[in-house]
């Protein structure tokens, strides 16, 4: 869910060639050749990491074939206005859709673009797409995004991957099945200081990173209500919506850096103060809380601490992360918390590397939610172009958002530790 204030905040288990991986592999090997990545990789810093007020060298954007070009068709002109496609040397903008005319006309003066469509549906009929980026509401984002795949389309899709286990599951199958790409649009993913965690975590700067704080806060105040509540008098699908079916942005934070598994979860939920639109028949949830607290247990038996909260007078998106070598604190700009790495063998950098000389040069523009849009928008693109899986691919991102799921489940219990089923690939 948008947030603009959040913006303020901030200025590998499959064929994983993945971006960032990939880009830090790169950079060490450039510097210190491919030992040093290796013995990062295996609990020794790089010298790099090491000295003091040094800024690592974030890697360079590595041009893809421009002969390959992605034709993008864009569905949803709210938040799916805010990415990057007509930027990207590899993307054409081939179509835009929403079902209402502003948004429609939105899109195409967005993104350039004067070819339609009055819905998802009638876009995906058009052949000469190659792949559908899916920004309708979260309820609808499973149905969607499985009639893209059935039309031999790629696709990427706003948060959450789905709203139900069955949904997850069809579109493991629709995905496994017909071979296409699917991402998830994951902000947190490549929000800077997340990059940086997720290399630091690669290059083995944490040691064991055992305990992790993600969170998520969304003030839901009456102008919120106002305005995302309704739309033409009528309740829209974030009326009610229960805040542990938006899990993304905080389980992100641990998924996406070390990609390990969330396996169970212990969940509390309230509603503060007493809101319009929560409770057991009020929404078409029948959702009673605006506010979830969970603790997680993880495949590497290691212990996450989840929040998503709706309410009060907290607001963004953070992670803190603790490692046997180090902890890395994201910043905040309502607490005051600054960016820290704290530990003895912590890196003493002054600022974040410019992980924007990763994109191609078009790209290396602002946007939002930490600037990630555009990476998100080149890893899709990218993906496609390399034929490889993105970075955020069906399993990272159902394990990311199963959870969540999971957890509004406890919460309507009480707080019951219930079990987080798995839906990566069965090994063969
Ligand atoms: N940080 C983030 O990752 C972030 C931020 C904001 C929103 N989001 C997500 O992005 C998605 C869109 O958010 P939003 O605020 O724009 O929501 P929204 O409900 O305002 O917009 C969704 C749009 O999809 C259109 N739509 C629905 N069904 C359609 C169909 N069949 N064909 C064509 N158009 C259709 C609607 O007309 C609407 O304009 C949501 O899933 C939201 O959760 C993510």
């Amino acid at each position: 869910m948008d947030i603009k204030e959040m913006d303020k905040v901030t200025p590998m288990r499959e064929k994983s060639s993945c971006l960032l991986d990939s880009y830090s592999r790169r950079a060490f090997l450039g510097k210190a050749g491919a030992g040093a990545f290796l013995a990062g990789a295996s609990g020794l810093l790089s010298p790099d990491l090491l000295g003091a007020d040094v800024v690592p060298d974030p890697g360079t954007y590595q041009p893809l074939d421009l002969a390959k070009k992605v034709r993008i068709g864009v569905v949803g002109g709210g938040f799916g206005a805010s990415f990057q496609w007509h930027l990207h040397p590899n993307c054409i903008v081939q179509a835009v859709s929403d079902l209402r005319t502003d948004r429609r006309n939105k899109l195409m003066k967005v993104y350039k673009c004067d070819r339609s469509y009055e819905s998802l549906e009638k876009l995906v009929l058009d052949e000469e797409i190659d792949a559908v980026a899916v920004f309708t509401g979260v309820p609808d984002h499973a149905r969607h995004c499985i009639a893209v795949m059935n039309t031999g389309k790629h696709v990427i899709c706003a948060v959450a991957a789905c709203f139900t286990l069955d949904e997850a599951e069809q579109l493991r199958e629709v995905k496994e099945r017909t071979g296409l790409k699917y991402m998830m649009a994951e902000t947190s993913y490549y929000r800077l200081y997340t990059i940086a965690a997720r290399d630091l975590y690669n290059q083995g700067a944490f040691g064991e990173l055992f305990y992790s704080e993600v969170e998520y806060y969304h003030p839901v105040d009456e102008a919120f209500r106002r305005r995302y509540w309704y739309y033409n008098g009528k309740p829209t699908w974030r009326y009610g919506y229960p805040p542990m079916h938006y899990p993304t942005h905080s389980t992100g934070f641990l998924v996406g850096v070390t990609k390990e598994r969330l396996t169970e979860v212990s969940c509390l939920g309230l509603c503060a103060p007493e809101m319009e639109g929560y409770g057991t028949g009020r929404n078409q949830y029948d959702n009673p809380f605006n506010t979830g607290v969970a603790l997680m247990k993880t495949d590497r038996g290691h212990i996450c601490r989840c929040n998503k909260v709706n309410a009060g007078t907290n607001a963004g998106e953070r992670a803190q992360w603790f490692g046997t070598k180090m902890s890395f604190f994201m910043p905040s700009y309502v607490s005051g918390q600054p960016f820290r790495m704290h530990g003895p063998q912590a890196p003493k950098w002054t600022k974040l590397p410019d992980y924007l000389q990763r994109l191609p040069k078009p790209m290396r523009v602002k946007t939002g939610h930490g600037n990630s849009h555009t990476f998100l928008t080149h890893e899709f693109i990218a993906a496609i172009v390399e034929d490889r899986e993105p970075a955020i691919d069906i399993y990272e991102s159902l394990a990311m958002t199963v959870p969540g799921i999971i957890a509004h489940q406890s919460a309507l219990k009480g707080g019951e530790q219930l079990p987080v089923p798995s839906f990566d690939r069965a090994m063969s």
